[in-house]
Order: C-alpha cells, then structure tokens, then sequence
C-alpha cells in the first residue's frame, strides 16, 4: 500500500501574548512512519505538539488530519478527532490503579478502529502488568511515561505525538522506552517525537524535521540527516 500524508502542517503560526514562537511551521508524517522533531532547548517542539493538539491555538496556518483540517479546534475535540498527544510532564491520576489509568482513557478510533484494548496494551508494555494494581502516583518516571503513552493508545488515535518521551530517564530506561516506540511502529502506528536526543531519534526514527527558532530549517529522511553535518552541526547538540 501507497504510503499518504497522515498529518499535514502548513505555515503553523503560534504567539504567547505578543512574543511569536512559531513562524510557519511546514510538516507531514506519513501513514505508519515515525517523523523526528529535532531541536535545541526553547526550538518550539513542545510548542508546536501544542498547537497540533489545540492546547494552544495557533493564529494561523493549517492543520490536516486525514485531509480534515483542525486547526483552532479545542483540544477535546482534536483528541477525539485521532490526535494522541502525549505531553511532555507525564501526567497521570495518581490515585488511581494503573489499570484504572488505562481503563478510563477507553476510547473507540475516530473510524470505529478499536485495534487497542487491556490484552493489547499489557502485550505491547509488558513491564505494565505486573504493575496494573500498583498506584500510578507509586511508579517510577519510566513507568509514568510507559503509562501515559499506554493510556493515549487506548484511545486508539490516528497519530501518537510524543513530546520528549527520554527525558530525565536513566539509559536503560530510555533504551527501553526506545524498544518500545520501535515495536509500536512495526505495529503500525504512526508517531510524532518531539526529540532533543539526536541519538534516540537516529535509532527510532524514519523520518526527521529540525526546527530552530520557531522555524523548520530541515525536512528529509534519517538518512538524509546522518549525511548533513551541517545541520547536525549547527542546530543540534549532539
Ligand atoms: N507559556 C509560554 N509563554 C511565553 N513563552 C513561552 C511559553 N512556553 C514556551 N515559551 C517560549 O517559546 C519558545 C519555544 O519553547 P518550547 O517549549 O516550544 O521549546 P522546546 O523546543 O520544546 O524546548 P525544550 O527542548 O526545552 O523542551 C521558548 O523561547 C520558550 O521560552
Ligand atoms: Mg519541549
């Protein structure tokens, strides 16, 4: 099957009060892809997976998902529509069991798809099960993030955005978290990863954007970026 455009972002504008943040961000992921968002400290990737997921509104620009456009839609209604935002501080009802975490984010696709359940999630996170009567406020930052990425599936979205998933983990946590977004994509999901790691990115991903002060200065494949010193060099630390 012909890979298509599963997300398309054109000229993405976004203010905090006066000050411009995102100058015309361009993007597409593909169907069943993973497309790294690259960039240094305060690029505007958290930003831009904001303004994708409606919690901020951007000021211009379009949003398409699945040739449906979003953009300027409340965040609910975004989330309803497909998108799958997992953010970056990892918020999780704390009080509540694990697998009360994943039950109540239940959620048929926005076309009926119901490909993730209970059985599914505890298969593909398998380090969740042992844990699923655990407090979720108990779990380590690894876990939490395992957690949330499992409770967003759950609502069986079109696309996963993933704001900095490695984050403040230790290697073999992020090694694991790595793993784990490899097999969510054999599995067909389609992930946008909002990355400072270039090393992570270069594992994981298929696809990869740099962006530099609110600004996308590189679009291409993996490959295409490994090859690019220049803007390895000049926009990312690595
Ligand atoms: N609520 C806000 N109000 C004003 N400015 C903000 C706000 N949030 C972020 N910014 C600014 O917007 C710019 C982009 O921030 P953003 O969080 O999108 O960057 P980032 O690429 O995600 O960085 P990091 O790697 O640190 O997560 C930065 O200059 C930041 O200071
Ligand atoms: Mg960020």
């Amino acid at each position: 099957m012909a890979e298509e455009k599963l997300l398309g972002v054109k000229e993405l504008a976004v203010f905090y009060g006066a000050s411009q943040i995102l100058f015309g961000v361009d993007l597409a992921v593909e169907e069943g892809r993973t497309l790294a968002l690259l960039g240094r400290n305060g690029a505007g990737k958290s930003t831009t997976l904001k303004a994708l997921a409606g919690v901020v509104k951007p000021s211009s620009g379009s949003v398409a998902l699945r040739g449906q456009e979003i953009a300027g839609w409340a965040s609910d209604r975004i989330a309803r529509g497909g998108m799958g935002y997992v953010p970056e501080d990892r918020q999780v009802f704390k009080n509540h069991s694990v697998e009360d975490n994943l039950k109540l984010a239940v959620k048929k696709g926005v076309r009926g798809q119901e490909d993730w359940n209970l059985d599914r999630v505890y298969e593909a996170f398998p380090l969740l099960l042992p844990l699923s009567q655990r407090k979720a406020g108990l779990l380590s930052g690894g876990e939490q993030q395992m957690l949330t990425i499992a409770r967003t599936l759950m609502g069986n979205p079109e696309i996963l955005l993933l704001d900095e998933p490695s984050e403040g983990l230790a290697p073999i946590i992020v090694q694991a978290i790595a793993g784990l977004i490899k097999d969510l994509k054999k599995s067909g999901v389609t992930i946008l990863l909002a990355e400072q790691n270039m090393r992570f990115c270069l594992k994981v991903a298929d696809d990869a954007a740099v962006i530099d002060k609110g600004r996308i200065v590189f679009q291409g494949s993996i490959a295409e970026l490994r090859e690019r010193e220049d803007v390895t060099k000049r926009y990312l630390a690595i």
